[in-house]
């Protein structure tokens, strides 16, 4: 246990009042935290503060203003830039009172749906300038996916680009922004779309406005005070239904939290190069491509392009030598097709990567053969560390910049302070160690966590903090070893991890079901070697319809319209009927043991065994036919 964990255990208020002096108030908080009866909680909510100025005008006040703040490199369009503290600090001034002449109020809410460009982390930090709060979501979404994003967080403007470019296919955003604005039953004010010149878009729509006609008239806007625990953003997450959950992340907790990951977790100074290889849709974009580098002062690097492909395997390796990356952070997903494609990690040796200090991996369990490669290929320690959405930074990490406990391949170490860890049986109770069971938080979750679900607070109570009294639900499973070392081993709900992003089996199960041929079906996750799971639908068919026609084809086409591409739905198995339980449920679990080859435990409550043979039968088929 480290130095720092054991001084929060003895004095949790007392550490993290500590750890808020590390950060600029504009007055400096008298409650460090506020407890709800139903266990919901705020940090430091009456200190008054602006996470833009911690992020960019505290740097240029403090000497900091000639630092590069942000390095785009775009192997995808050839260009690459650095924008100064103060450069970034202008930019994002103006580009809020962009905001401001558009009507953008404190708390007024901005979708923002933008590829990996340097707009996107002005657009996030001028929303926070002026006290909006944004919500990003991913590019690889489909505009039914964003148009519900719109109706539940009632943007009163939508930022975007006429483009984002995946290795060399320039996918437009404009006809997806219209398409999400028509879906939608609130409709924005504003929709403003940045031109890239690899795809000009067509500004037709009485609400559409330029970027660079609106950001060149506006006048730069200086930070307005918020409380600490006034809204920063909200970001969408897949939950075991088909509606994402909006995870609220407020400003003060947030700053606190993320400022002391720097440090503790992350091991980096003002100063150091961090590269977090993700992208801002997602919530290590939001903490370790924007928040908390800039907060802590560090150059922090925005890269549009791949592991892969952009031109190939050894495209990581050379930004690190480029920008002199001391630290970076991706998914074990992409470390994998780095692999695959360069199994010997040959190309390392055409680049000085000798910057680079640590490597952070999160997203997924960072399985042992991914880490062993990366550690014997790169020479330096590969850490994992496990979070989700909801917490925004991480849970379980050996803390780099403290005393680094060593690495148990497979474990993402030991909880960080702060959170208080344990394994819970199904009734709650505390399980041995050894033991797997339900890995659960002891509330009050740490500064920087949700604080609720947008418009939905009941919602937040029901799915995290009603299952076992007292505790945060994780929704992962999982144990600690006789040494303390926590084992997190997957999802226990049907939230799938495809690639390190974060899906709902329930939402492609819904959409599956809408199709008029299908009587029933079930989207379960199969093992894959690069991408960690993948979704695969077993679907009966309506009686009418004999044989397969195009249905499949028509049920990948579903996915990729309404959710988007990065569902990576592409299989499906047409089966005369599911697996039951007498009671009606669908026997997922069986399903995906057999899917994965894994030992299958058939519960005695099981309906018809015999319809387990039929959904063997049409696996082996497909393996034979393959
Ligand atoms: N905008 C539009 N489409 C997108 C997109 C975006 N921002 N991101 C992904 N997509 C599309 C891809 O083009 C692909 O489409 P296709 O089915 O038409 O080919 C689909 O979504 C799946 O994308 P992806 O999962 O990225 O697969 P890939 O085969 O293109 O690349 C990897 C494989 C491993 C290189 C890639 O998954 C990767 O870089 N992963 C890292 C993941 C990561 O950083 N996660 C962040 C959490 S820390
Ligand atoms: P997301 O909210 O998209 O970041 O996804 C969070 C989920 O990803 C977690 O609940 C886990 O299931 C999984 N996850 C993230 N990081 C890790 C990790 N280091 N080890 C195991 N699972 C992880």
């Amino acid at each position: 246990m480290t130095d720092d964990y054991q001084q929060w255990q003895r004095n949790p208020l007392d550490f993290w009042r500590e750890q808020a002096r590390n950060i600029d108030w504009f007055t400096a908080p008298n409650t460090i935290l506020s407890q709800l009866n139903d266990g919901a909680a705020s940090w430091f909510e009456d200190g008054k503060m602006n996470t833009c100025y911690l992020a960019l005008d505290y740097h240029v006040l403090n000497g900091r203003g000639n630092q590069a703040a942000l390095i785009y490199d775009s192997p995808v369009t050839g260009v690459q830039q650095s924008y100064s503290y103060r450069e970034l600090r202008d930019e994002t001034a103006k580009v809020a009172g962009m905001l401001v002449a558009l009507g953008v109020n404190k708390g007024d809410t901005v979708i923002i749906y933008m590829p990996m460009i340097p707009q996107a982390v002005m657009a996030m930090l001028a929303c926070a300038r002026v006290g909006a709060v944004h919500s990003v979501v991913f590019g690889g979404f489909a505009a039914p996916e964003l148009a519900s994003r719109i109706d539940d967080a009632k943007p009163k403007v939508i930022l975007s680009a006429s483009c984002g470019i995946e290795v060399n296919r320039v996918i437009k955003y404009k006809p997806l922004v219209d398409a999400a604005i028509e879906l939608a039953i609130y409709k924005p004010a504003h929709s403003v779309v940045l031109q890239r010149e690899q795809a000009q878009a067509s500004l037709d729509k009485p609400i559409d406005l330029d970027w660079n006609d609106c950001v060149s008239r506006a006048n730069a806007v200086e930070p307005v005070a918020v409380r600490g625990d006034d809204p920063l953003y909200i970001l969408y997450t897949s939950g075991t239904t088909g509606r994402p959950k909006g995870v609220v992340r407020q400003n003060g907790g947030h700053a606190v939290a993320l400022k002391y990951s720097m440090d503790a977790v992350y091991g980096v100074h003002a100063g150091d190069v961090f590269w977090s290889a993700s992208d801002v849709g997602w919530v290590v974009g939001h903490s370790y491509i924007v928040y908390g580098p800039l907060i802590h002062g560090c150059t922090t690097v925005m890269y549009e392009g791949k592991p892969i492909m952009t031109p190939d395997a050894g495209a990581f390796w050379r930004v690190i030598e480029e920008h002199s990356v001391n630290a970076i952070f991706s998914a074990p997903t992409a470390f994998r097709a780095i692999r695959r494609e360069d199994p010997k990690g040959a190309l390392v040796s055409n680049y000085d990567i000798s910057s680079l200090r640590t490597v952070f991996s999160a997203g997924e369990r960072l399985d042992p053969t991914t880490q062993d490669w990366m550690a014997n290929t790169l020479g330096v320690p590969v850490i994992d560390n496990w979070w989700q959405t909801e917490t925004g930074w991480p849970i379980a990490s050996n803390l780099m910049g403290r005393e680094p406990l060593g690495v148990k391949r497979g474990s993402a170490t030991k909880p960080v302070p702060g959170f208080d860890v344990q394994i819970l049986d199904d009734d709650g109770n505390p399980a041995a160690h050894g033991k797997q069971g339900n890995i659960a938080i002891k509330l009050p979750l740490p500064p920087g966590c949700l604080a609720s679900i947008w418009n939905d607070h009941q919602r937040f109570i029901d799915s995290y903090l009603s299952d076992y009294p007292g505790f945060y639900t994780s929704g992962d499973g999982g144990y600690f070893d006789q040494d303390g070392y926590l084992f997190v081993m997957g999802r226990v709900d049907d939230v799938i991890n495809i690639a390190g992003h974060r899906l709902s089996t329930g939402d492609i199960e819904e959409l599956i079901a809408q199709h008029p041929a299908v009587a029933e079906c079930v989207v379960v996750a199969v093992n894959d070697e690069l991408k960690g799971e993948l979704p695969v639908g077993f679907v009966v068919l309506n009686s009418a319809n004999h044989g397969d026609g195009n249905i499949k084809a028509e049920l990948v086409q579903r996915v990729r319209q309404s959710i988007g591409p990065v569902a990576c739905y592409r299989q499906t198995y047409l089966v005369p009927r599911l697996p039951k339980t007498r009671s009606g449920k669908v026997l997922r679990k069986v399903l995906k043991a057999m899917l994965n080859g894994t030992q299958v435990v058939v519960p005695p409550t099981i309906d018809d065994p015999s319809s387990l043979d039929d959904i063997k039968k049409g696996l082996l088929s497909v393996e034979h036919s393959s």
